[in-house]
């Protein structure tokens, strides 16, 4: 575990605090305006207890800035219609704002039709395929909220991504893709690197900008960051451990993310904020949001 914080640091957790209390307060505008307290329903398949854990996060989360979180938790043996019916039903209910489904599911499920069931207006979490073409295009969208949360942070920190060389390494769907995006969005020359990618280091050796999204543990090495370059670990593996040999990152870095405490509190301070924005448009109020 990283013990002392330092002027390079992204510090994730006190932004992902200012953003929650934010929150907290546009959901109070909410109740004033309207008399109706945004609710996002979490959706939990099956008894992995890592998923169980970052639900039980996100809920808390929910009570901490006054909304409604709407339990669905099924058992791991339901299967893709069942949970494509249950996702229908949370769209068409007026007292859910936002849906989030905790993934991954147990195999069977086809996740793909299960997020697809997730209307436009309540996908929260960025995971439909229209959400990610709108992002694509650069039209108004749920960001996922992982993503989100590096972009606020690279804005917080005064990045330049105008015209700045960012490697995303990894290419998933809720993370690397959406990632790679927005980094283009703002005028960053991307390379998305992936299992595939030849020469790795070579690659992150020439990033203004490194983005790791792989899920291994330690596995962007120090020697492979140019001095100043900006590190952005979004890895979250057992123990804490992010996918940047941090100690070995710091020396070279201008910035970097520590793993606790950087990228991990921003998305789900994104996600209740995501929320929260799709309660004000769904009753059409008017309420700013950054
Ligand atoms: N902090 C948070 O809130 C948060 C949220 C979501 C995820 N995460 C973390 O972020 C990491 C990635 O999550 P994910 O859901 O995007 O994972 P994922 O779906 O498993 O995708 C991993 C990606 O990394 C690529 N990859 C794997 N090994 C590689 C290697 N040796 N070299 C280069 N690329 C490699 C894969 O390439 P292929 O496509 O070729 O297989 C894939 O595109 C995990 O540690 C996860 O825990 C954190």
């Amino acid at each position: 575990m990283i013990q002392a914080t330092h002027a390079k640091w992204m510090a994730g957790q006190a932004l992902a605090a200012r953003i929650l209390e934010q929150t907290r307060l546009q959901v109070e505008q909410i109740k004033m305006a309207s008399g109706v307290t945004p609710c996002l329903a979490t959706v939990l398949v099956g008894d992995d207890p890592a998923s169980a854990t970052y639900v039980r996060m996100k809920r808390k989360r929910c009570e901490d800035v006054g909304m409604l979180s709407r339990r669905v938790e099924l058992p791991s043996g339901t299967t893709t219609a069942q949970l494509v019916a249950e996702l229908c039903r949370l769209g068409d209910d007026p007292a859910v704002h936002g849906i989030l489904l905790q993934h991954p599911v147990p195999a069977p499920i086809d996740r793909r039709d299960a997020f697809e069931a997730i209307p436009l207006a309540k996908d929260v979490d960025g995971v439909t395929s229209s959400t990610l073409g709108r992002l694509i295009l650069g039209l108004p969208a749920f960001i996922p909220c992982t993503p989100a949360g590096i972009m606020r942070l690279l804005q917080h920190y005064q990045v330049t991504l105008d015209g700045a060389h960012a490697v995303v390494i990894g290419r998933s769907p809720i993370l690397g893709r959406p990632m790679a995006s927005l980094l283009i969005n703002a005028h960053a020359t991307v390379t998305l690197c992936h299992s595939r990618t030849r020469s790795l280091p070579t690659l992150v050796r020439a990033a203004d900008v490194v983005i790791a999204a792989l899920g291994k543990p330690r596995f962007v090495q120090g020697g492979w960051i140019k001095t100043g370059a900006v590190v952005i670990d979004a890895g979250y593996n057992p123990g804490n451990i992010g996918d940047v040999d941090f100690e070995g990152a710091l020396e070279p870095a201008s910035l970097i993310t520590p793993v606790p405490g950087g990228v991990g509190p921003m998305t789900i301070a994104m996600l209740l904020h995501n929320t929260t924005l799709a309660t004000a448009q769904q009753l059409q109020l008017s309420i700013e949001f950054d």
